[in-house]
């Protein structure tokens, strides 16, 4: 059955260009991003793994590790990698699984057979230190991804995790936030010091608590 938001992810072991990965232990205790690709040499994967790669300093301020899978194997990731990292001046320190046997691909349902034969689309999945799914989007072969967007969720979920706020259409990091619908108006202007605005009494707003 496809996975949901909020089940737990399936745990798996796969090689990588990293040598073996196990899921669980990969993750220990930190928000993953798992994103597949159709195939190594392409181009839309070139830009976007040395982007995720430019990003470490982002991923790490969110306690985020990043996790790449295509169906090549680790062999042909390697030489690939050398090519990502001459194209786009950067270095890729993340794991790529090399799912040959498409075992994690089947697993997590990134095959699309009426979309592109026996390849990964460009699936991403954010799991939280819980190993709770909190996103999925799947993207066609021809789209590259915006990680910013990936970024702007991560901030969000980690924003109602910790405050209890949630973040309106748009929402940037240090714009005002929402006040979730399960906490009454007086009870919020104890909670939020920095003040609730009442627009609607079920549309509250308050400044980004962790700013
Ligand atoms: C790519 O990854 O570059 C790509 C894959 C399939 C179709 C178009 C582009």
């Amino acid at each position: 059955m496809a996975l949901q938001l909020g089940d737990t992810v399936p745990n798996f072991t796969q090689d990588s260009q990293l040598g073996s990965i196990n899921l669980y232990d990969f993750a220990e205790g930190s928000w993953v991003v798992l994103f597949s690709h159709p195939a190594d040499y392409t181009p839309v994967c070139t830009t976007e793994l040395g982007e995720v790669a430019k990003l470490r300093p982002e991923w790490e301020k969110r306690n985020v590790k990043t996790i790449a899978l295509s169906v090549d194997s680790a062999e042909s990731h390697k030489g690939w990698i050398g090519d990502i990292n001459e194209t786009q001046c950067t270095l890729v320190d993340y794991p790529i699984l090399a799912d040959a046997d498409k075992s994690v691909s089947d697993l997590y349902g990134m095959i699309h057979p009426n979309a592109l034969n026996n390849l990964t689309v460009r699936s991403v999945f954010i799991i939280d230190p819980n190993k709770k799914l909190r996103l999925q989007i799947t993207y066609p072969a021809s789209t590259g991804r915006n990680f910013q967007e990936i970024l702007r969720v991560i901030d969000s979920l980690q924003l109602t995790d910790n405050h209890q706020v949630a973040t309106p259409v748009n929402w940037c990091d240090g714009d005002d936030c929402v006040v979730v619908p399960s906490i009454p108006t007086e009870e919020a202007r104890a909670k939020f010091p920095k003040g609730v605005t009442e627009i609607k009494p079920y549309l509250r707003t308050t400044p980004q608590p962790n700013r």
